[in-house]
């Protein structure tokens, strides 16, 4: 008997236990033993509902029943979340975790603890959402070193992103349908603000480059300030915009941030719309890996849990050592690399205007530049994109150009390359 424990019944936690009632007799077969929902912990009481006769308030009923061999850890926030992990690994029980909040703070500590107990600590929801991407970081291409990882790490974001260009709605409106489909966090300011990609990247990177990343060390910035004509401009020299976790082996470091960025429209990251998510990683054998699909939402989250319960069912001790090693990444906090830059300019707009802009774009921008024009949205926002340079140089050819071709820069973002 193989009794699984859903910690926290929100949107992942019902996902997971909808699976394990509808899946019992397929898992149980595959496992030759019963494979089955044995408590829901939560506080509320879901009478009415198929939770109802699994409902437990406490942790210690479910960790006096033996047969409850996994804990799955589906609620968010920090502390409660972390303790619970504790407390079901110290108690000799498996855990599996989509609280990406609590990996990215304890994850190194709780799989020294998994080990020291000879149970296992996963957490494949924890990024991308049904997404595989840790278990082949840590499995299948794990041979390669990699040296660069890329990706849309935030369904949220990326869905008000393609609908605000798509559907040409207000930051807010599109906000508050995410949250009505329920793929925003509970303060939407760790999806529009970067934070949530910050720590799925900081895991994703740990793993990858062999050494701890500190979610605080990630450069991030969010989506508030792209606008309707950023897409507008964006689109017609070619590019999508979307917001790019990003790391890199760079000097011996790692350079790691969070970002708006434009993607050219060839890159297959421009492709990725909505709720989907996807992970760029290069790597010294495979070359580029592109993983791709639902990064938010109840069942396909769920999924990504469910597969670190069939790891575990399957290999419930392993004898390596954690993933999460005990050395910590150089991390570089000073951008010192080139880029093209986005640029978003107001003007008062008079005709003749615009050639002079252009011309003084290429003069101060350098041969390299790009003059987009003016937003049919709003005719008196335009865009460029400069020839490469590096953060500290935009900051001194913006200045210059201002004081020349009198308007006001009010947005820059990175176009990758
Ligand atoms: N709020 C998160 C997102 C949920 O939008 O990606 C999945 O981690």
């Amino acid at each position: 008997m193989f009794k699984v424990a859903v910690c926290g019944c929100g949107v992942v936690g019902s996902g997971v236990a909808d699976i394990l009632l509808e899946q019992r007799e397929k898992l149980s077969a595959r496992f030759n033993t019963e494979v089955c929902l044995g408590y829901i912990l939560d506080i509320r009481d879901f009478a009415g509902t198929p939770y109802a006769p699994y409902m437990a308030k406490d942790v210690e009923t479910i960790l006096a029943d033996e047969d409850v061999k996994l804990f799955s850890v589906t609620i968010g926030g920090l502390d409660f979340a972390y303790q619970l992990c504790r407390r079901a690994l110290e108690a000799g029980r498996h855990v599996v975790t989509s609280n990406k909040e609590v990996v990215a703070a304890y994850g190194r500590e709780l799989e020294q603890l998994a080990y020291d107990h000879k149970v296992r600590f996963l957490y494949e929801a924890s990024a991308g959402g049904g997404i595989p991407v840790i278990r082949p970081l840590n499995i299948c291409i794990y041979a390669n070193d990699i040296n660069e990882i890329q990706g849309i790490l935030n369904g949220t974001t990326n869905y008000m992103l393609t609908g605000m260009y798509r559907d040409k709605m207000s930051f807010d409106a599109i906000l508050k349908d995410a949250q009505a489909k329920g793929f925003a966090e509970a303060n939407p300011s760790a999806d529009v603000d970067g934070y949530d990609a910050a720590r799925k990247i900081a895991i994703l990177s740990s793993i990858a480059y062999g050494a701890w990343v500190d979610y605080n060390d990630v450069a991030c910035t969010g989506i508030r300030e792209v606008v309707y004509a950023d897409h507008e401009l964006a689109a017609s020299a070619g590019y999508a915009i979307k917001l790019i976790a990003g790391s890199k082996m760079q000097d011996g470091g790692v350079q790691v941030s969070v970002e708006p960025k434009l993607v050219p429209k060839a890159n297959m990251l421009a492709s990725v719309n909505s709720v989907y998510n996807a992970v760029l990683t290069k790597g010294s054998y495979t070359g580029d890996t592109l993983f791709y699909g639902q990064g938010a939402g109840k069942l396909a989250t769920a999924s990504a849990v469910l597969g670190d319960i069939i790891e575990i069912l399957g290999r419930p001790t392993v004898d390596s050592l954690p993933a999460f090693v005990s050395n910590n990444a150089s991390v570089v906090k000073e951008d010192t690399a080139a880029y093209r830059f986005y640029v978003r300019f107001k003007s008062g707009f008079e005709e003749g205007e615009t050639d002079e802009i252009a011309s003084c774009v290429r003069a101060t921008f350098g041969a390299g530049s790009n003059f987009i024009g003016f937003a049919l949205a709003d005719a008196t926002l335009g865009g460029f994109i400069t020839d490469y340079c590096t953060k500290q140089e935009l900051a001194a050819l913006t200045e210059k150009f201002t004081a020349v071709a009198n308007v006001e820069i009010q947005y820059t973002m990175k176009v990758l390359d």
